[in-house]
């Protein structure tokens, strides 16, 4: 089957534009590509956007549209096919954001649009010289109200494979070789999670953690090491409310042989996709997650 190569983008619906705007560049350290009334790209390196941001949304911030890239072999009339051939409804369209020449989209059982397309042209943008500035978007975790369903959509429609299940209810999904590139908790309504960015390694997270400290962020979880992924994460909140988390030295797939690189962290080994048993593997070290990281609504 085709299946999608990495996520390119994620789409947020946001009540303050201008504030959100100005965390992502001036915290974040995301560069400002392009900005419109009510809408703004921004993006790190290659890509032409990252994150886009639209003025919109209730009192918090919603996640609603991610953006997947096909692999430059991959013919996007066939992934059409293929996707309708699973009863799913899907539109085609030209020129629908900068630099994506042609874009199909199409609705995940929550009602995130998916969109996925080939990349035509990189923007060869520098990294920028403030704010944290994350190598790449790494993953985005959401809240799922049929976390089976869902999961099986994100396998069967978009390829991609099962990294890990926390119990029956939080899955980790890969499509390529970062143990995840999208988590599905479920706790019985969609909504956002989390969104997270890669930093280099835990010195950079140290420093990020001093940066946001200095600007005010409160950490709501971490710094610690995760058991599922074994990465480095802390999360914060950004001012529409929604959860970002840094990560570092997120486990990685080598998919010929069927687990993940050895790391000395590692319990199993070698360490291959499983079912974790309870809770407590969500992390190894570290502080325990606060209130405000735990909850649901
Ligand atoms: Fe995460």
């Amino acid at each position: 089957m085709i299946g999608v190569k990495k996520i390119a983008h994620a789409t947020y619906e946001t009540p303050d534009l201008d504030k959100q705007i100005e965390y992502y560049t001036d915290i974040l350290g995301l560069n400002l590509i392009a900005k419109e009334k009510d809408a703004a790209y921004l993006a790190s390196t290659i890509d032409h956007h990252s994150v886009v941001l639209r003025k919109g949304g209730g009192e918090r911030g919603a996640c609603t549209r991610l953006g997947f890239q096909l692999g430059p072999d991959d013919d996007l009339g066939a992934f059409v096919k293929q996707t309708e051939g699973k009863n799913i409804k899907v539109t085609r369209k030209n020129d629908p954001e900068p630099s994506i020449a042609e874009m199909v989209t199409f609705e995940d059982p929550k009602g995130t649009v998916m969109e996925v397309f080939k990349r035509g042209e990189f923007t060869h943008q520098k990294f920028p010289q403030k704010g944290i500035v994350p190598h790449k978007l790494g993953h985005v975790a959401f809240f799922v109200k049929d976390v089976k369903k869902t999961t099986d959509f994100y396998c069967d429609v978009l390829g991609f494979r099962v990294s890990d299940w926390m119990g029956d209810f939080f899955s980790f999904l890969r499509c390529g070789v970062d143990h995840h590139t999208i988590n599905l908790m479920g706790t019985g309504s969609n909504r956002h999670f989390h969104t997270a960015f890669e930093l280099r390694d835990w010195g950079h997270m140290l420093t990020a953690c001093d940066y946001l400290s200095l600007h005010g962020y409160k950490l709501l979880w971490g710094p610690g090491r995760h058991g599922i992924g074994h990465n480095l994460f802390c999360y914060h909140r950004g001012p529409n409310g929604l959860i970002t988390e840094l990560f570092a030295e997120l486990d990685r797939m080598n998919e010929d042989l069927g687990y993940f690189e050895p790391r000395p962290w590692h319990r199993d080994r070698p360490q291959r996709p499983k079912v974790w048993d309870n809770a407590v593997v969500a992390q190894i070290w570290g502080p325990p997650p606060t209130p405000d990281f735990l909850r649901r609504k």
